[in-house]
Formats: C-alpha cells, sequence, structure tokens
C-alpha cells in the first residue's frame, strides 16, 4: 500500500512538474507572442502612412496610428470591425473586393485610388499582400496606402504648365507665320489697292467707263477685304497694334452704340453698366473695337432668336494670385486691369466649345467663320490682358476682358479718322523710303498724282543721304519701318537731327512689338498701317501738312 502510495506520489510529482514546465513554456511562448505583437504594432505605427492586417473574414487584426487617424475611430476600436464598419459604403465595398482578389491570386496588388472628403478629393496609392502560414496558406492580407493627392496635384500643376507652354509656342510660332504672311501680303495689296485707285483716278466717269469702273471697285473692295483678313491675322499673332495710346473704353462704347444696335439682333436689349472714373488703357482703338464687336454679336448670336438682355460692364479690378477660369496661355501679372465683360443669358456653352472657343476656325455656327474669339485672345495677349470666362448649357455666358490699367495716363480723345481728302492736291517734295519695290512704285504714282513731287530711295542709308542733301527742300518724309539694312527708327533718329521740323508718315504692313507706337510718341510722327486706301493716304498727308 506505502508502496502503491508512493508510486501514487512520485507520478503525480512528475505530473506537476510536467505541468509547470509546460505552463513555464507557455507562459515563454505568450511573452514571446506579445512581443511579436508589440513589434508588429511598433513596425506599423512607425510607417508613416496608413496600415493594416486582415483576416480572410476581413476583420482587421492590427492598424497603424495613420489608419485609425485617418478614419477616425480609436484604434483598439477598430480591431475586428472591418471595412464597412469604418469607411462610407461605396469605398468599403471596393476595399473588400480589392482584398478577395489578393486573396484568390496569392499576389500582390497596387492600386492609385481617389476618394471624395467633403468638396476635396484625395488621392492614394494602396499596396496589398497575402499572409501566409507556416504551410503556405493565405490566412488573410496586409495593405498600406499613402497619401499621394500633393504629388499629383504638383503633377497636375506641371502638366498645366507644360500645357501652357506648349500653347505659349504654338501661339507664338503661328503668331510669327501670321505676321510674316499678313507683312508680305499687306505690301502686295498696297499695290494692288493703290493701281486700282490709280486706275479708277484716270478713268473718267463716263458712262462707257462704267464697266470698267466697276470691274476696278470690285478689284478695289477684293483687296480692301482681303487687307481686313491680313489685319486679323495680325491681331491674332498679337503683333498688330499699331496705334496704341491711352484710351478710355467707356468713350469707345459710348461712341458705337450706333453700331452695335446695327449688328446685334432686333430681340437683343443692350444694358451698359460703365464705371465712372473709369483708367485709361493703352490700347489700339481699332483692336478694341474688333473686340467689342466680337464679343457683342457672340452675345447676340446667343440669344438665338429668342429675347434677351446683353450686359455690357466695365470697372477696374485689382487682380492677385489668380483669376478664377482665366484662358490664355500665361497668368496675369498682379496689379490693377481695367476689365469690359459682356453677359448674356443665351445659350451658354457646353465643354467641347468652351475647351475649344479660342480656336481659330472653331465655330458652332453654320455661317460662322470662328475667328472673332481667336482674334479676341490674339489682340488682349497682345495688350498684356487676359479673359476669364463662366459659362454652361442654357445658362447664359459671361466674358470678361482684363486689360492693364494705364491710371497715370489721361486718356487721349478717340481720333475720328480724318476727312477723305478727295479734293486736295498737295505740292512740294517728298521723300519716300521703302525697300519694297513695288511700294515704292505706286506710292510713287499716287503722291504724284496727288501734285508731290517724289524723291525715292529703297534703303535707310539712301534716304539719310538724300535728306543730307536736300533736306531744306523736303515738305515731308513717308518713311517704311521694316527694311533690312538700316531699320525705319534709326533712319528717323537721323533724319530728326537734321531737320526736327520734317513731317514724317511711318508706314509698316507689320508690327514688331509695338515698335511703330512707340516711335510714333516718341518722334511726334504719324503712323499708316498698310494697305492703305488712297483717300486715308491723302487724308494723313493733309493732317501732317497741317492743311486746312
Ligand atoms: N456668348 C456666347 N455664348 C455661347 N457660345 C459662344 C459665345 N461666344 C462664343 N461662343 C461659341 O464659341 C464659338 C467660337 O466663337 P467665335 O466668335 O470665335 O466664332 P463664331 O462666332 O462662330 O464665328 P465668327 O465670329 O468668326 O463669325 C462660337 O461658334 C460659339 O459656339
Ligand atoms: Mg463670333
Amino acid at each position: 500500500m506505502p508502496d502503491a502510495l508512493g508510486g501514487d506520489v512520485l507520478e503525480l510529482r512528475a505530473r506537476v512538474l510536467d505541468l509547470e514546465q509546460r505552463l513555464s513554456q507557455l507562459a515563454d511562448a505568450e511573452e514571446q507572442l506579445s512581443g511579436a505583437k508589440a513589434q508588429a504594432q511598433a513596425l506599423l505605427d512607425n510607417i508613416p502612412h496608413m496600415a493594416w492586417m486582415k483576416n480572410t473574414r476581413g476583420a482587421f487584426l492590427a492598424v497603424n496610428e495613420g489608419f485609425a487617424r485617418a478614419c477616425g475611430y480609436e484604434r483598439v476600436d477598430i480591431l475586428g470591425k472591418t471595412d464597412r464598419d469604418v469607411w462610407p459604403l461605396e469605398h468599403a465595398e471596393r476595399y473588400m473586393a480589392d482584398d478577395l482578389r489578393v486573396m484568390a491570386s496569392g499576389e500582390k496588388f497596387f492600386v492609385e485610388e481617389t476618394i471624395r472628403e467633403g468638396g476635396d478629393v484625395k488621392w492614394f496609392e494602396t499596396f496589398k499582400t497575402p499572409i501566409r502560414n507556416s504551410r503556405g496558406m493565405i490566412i488573410g492580407t496586409v495593405g498600406l496606402a499613402r497619401d499621394i493627392t500633393d504629388k499629383k496635384r504638383a503633377e497636375e500643376q506641371q502638366r498645366q504648365l507644360e500645357r501652357r507652354m506648349q500653347e505659349t509656342q504654338k501661339l507664338e510660332s503661328l503668331g510669327v507665320l501670321a505676321g510674316g504672311i499678313a507683312h508680305d501680303f499687306n505690301n502686295l495689296l498696297v499695290g494692288v489697292l493703290a493701281n486700282a485707285d490709280l486706275v479708277l483716278d484716270a478713268l473718267a466717269a463716263t458712262e462707257e467707263n462704267a464697266t470698267v469702273r466697276e470691274r476696278v471697285t470690285d478689284i478695289k473692295n477684293a483687296a480692301l477685304h482681303a487687307a481686313g483678313l491680313t489685319n486679323q491675322m495680325l491681331a491674332y499673332s498679337g503683333r498688330g497694334h499699331f496705334d496704341v495710346r491711352p484710351i478710355s473704353l467707356n468713350e469707345m462704347i459710348d461712341g458705337m452704340g450706333h453700331l452695335l444696335s446695327a449688328s446685334i439682333s432686333k430681340k437683343a436689349q443692350v444694358r451698359y453698366d460703365l464705371a465712372d472714373a473709369l483708367p485709361a488703357v493703352q490700347a489700339d482703338v481699332a483692336q478694341m473695337h474688333q473686340v467689342i464687336m466680337n464679343l457683342i454679336t457672340n452675345a447676340s448670336d446667343a440669344l438665338q432668336d429668342q429675347t434677351g438682355v446683353i450686359q455690357v460692364r466695365t470697372g477696374i479690378e485689382t487682380v492677385g494670385d489668380a483669376v478664377p477660369d482665366l484662358y490664355g496661355p500665361t497668368p496675369l501679372a498682379r496689379g490693377p486691369y481695367v476689365f469690359l465683360e459682356v453677359a448674356d443669358d443665351g445659350c451658354g456653352m457646353d465643354d467641347e466649345t468652351r475647351a475649344r472657343l479660342f480656336e481659330p476656325f472653331f465655330t458652332t455656327k453654320f455661317s460662322g467663320r470662328g475667328l472673332g474669339l481667336s482674334t479676341v485672345q490674339g489682340i488682349v495677349r497682345g495688350h498684356g490682358g487676359g479673359i476669364s470666362l463662366k459659362t454652361g448649357p442654357n445658362q447664359g455666358t459671361v466674358i470678361k476682358v482684363f486689360l492693364p490699367s494705364a491710371d497715370r495716363l489721361p486718356p487721349v480723345p478717340i481720333r475720328k479718322e480724318s476727312r477723305p481728302g478727295t479734293e486736295w492736291t498737295g505740292s512740294g517734295l517728298v521723300l519716300l523710303v521703302d525697300d519694297d519695290e513695288r511700294v515704292r512704285v505706286v506710292t510713287e504714282l499716287l503722291l504724284r498724282s496727288i501734285g508731290f513731287d517724289v524723291l525715292s530711295v529703297a534703303t535707310g542709308r539712301e534716304a539719310i543721304a538724300e535728306f543730307e542733301r536736300r533736306a531744306h527742300e523736303l515738305r515731308l518724309v513717308m518713311l517704311d519701318l521694316t527694311m533690312p539694312d538700316l531699320g525705319g527708327e534709326q533712319v528717323l533718329r537721323e533724319l530728326r537731327q537734321r531737320r526736327p521740323d520734317i513731317p514724317v508718315l511711318l508706314c509698316s504692313g507689320y508690327s514688331e512689338e509695338d515698335t511703330q507706337s512707340r516711335i510714333a510718341r516718341q518722334h511726334t510722327a504719324s503712323f499708316l498701317q498698310k494697305p492703305y486706301p488712297f483717300d486715308l493716304l491723302k487724308a494723313r498727308l493733309r493732317d501732317l501738312l497741317g492743311c486746312p
């Protein structure tokens, strides 16, 4: 018995020992496990993005601080929950579907996705990987999501910048092309127009000559029309402002009332809201005329035979960093701008039209040419301004043109084009300087037909040489600005040094970065854009010579 009892006690002891050993192993294992958990948690928390682990049912086994912050729950409250409990349903469904895909394929997964938070869109890149146990069975997923919104925004800004640069380069090269073609065509048109004028002058207005006169008048009108197109090309290229001076937009709009009401729909009512004491803008009157006309006819067209209101507003606005919806290749420099706004309650524009409206030849109208707004854009760009646009289908359109304010300069009254001098004749010697022979020949003929004697030369050097010899015989100089050897500006300076009072009429078929207007202002010379109708040439000469 005692033996038997002693044997039991020994066995019991052995079992207790075994149990104690196992308990201690268990405690070790538990400690190891919690150590591993703590390490895993520390690892997760050290990741500066969102990180998590889930089991096969999608329940969270661990999440880091970044994750808890993003979904707005305490970390401990998330454990055991699924995506559906912590994210909006539409996002949660997508995340869980991605998890299933990772577990089914056993492959890593990467996606860039957006999340809407209120009005904000955030970008994330998400990586997911299956977790396998020691036997290779998939027991869950581990994931990491990085907020790349800033990177995406920077990329978008960079893309926009590149688009703008491309647009600027495109416009610049088109501008060079358009400007070059316009220049050559304008010289050719001087020949066509002047010869037509000379023929008309030579043909007495008799019945016999009537048909020929009609044909020649057609040639003249076609040339004038072509001159209108080359002018538009120059405007598009941003190089066509020939006669820049401080002007008041209000005064211009006031003066255009009659013209405007004649060219818009009878059902349109135009309302004016012109700011008091509007500062001047440095602009070319003829070009501003085009801008206003184009915007108002577009507004009238947008009414599509319905009754509607066109609101024309002017004012002053200080532009800071960004003007919303600003179009055009370059952002506006900070500063005060005079604006002209034309608003209509017409058909408005859909996204496609909106994206293309400044393209030359883009039109949605049956008989449109699609040149109105590309011209406006060229002109505004050439004047250092910008255009903003608000529109939507059936929501009307508001187009606002910003022009740098010339507030220190008082506006000069807008000059009415001088009276045609049909019956007027001149006398005395004119020095004609132009490198284009065709232009020289016809202009000489025109000048002679008015009664002038003409000394014509092809280069700036010859002009100066002739001037040296005959300065005191000359009544006037007609000087082309774009000559290859010695530019018009230099020639003008030399001539003025020798005779400051000599009247000078500058001519060009093309404007090189405002030179004409600058020169004309500095040297108080008059400027005539090629091609010029005979009447206009006469009127300018008459004004310059101070003839009544
Ligand atoms: N105020 C507006 N409302 C709605 N759509 C407009 C407005 N202004 C311009 N658009 C759209 O932009 C397009 C381009 O305008 P743009 O003035 O350049 O050419 P157009 O008016 O079609 O032809 P053009 O002016 O050469 O006769 C128009 O065809 C029209 O679809
Ligand atoms: Mg138009």
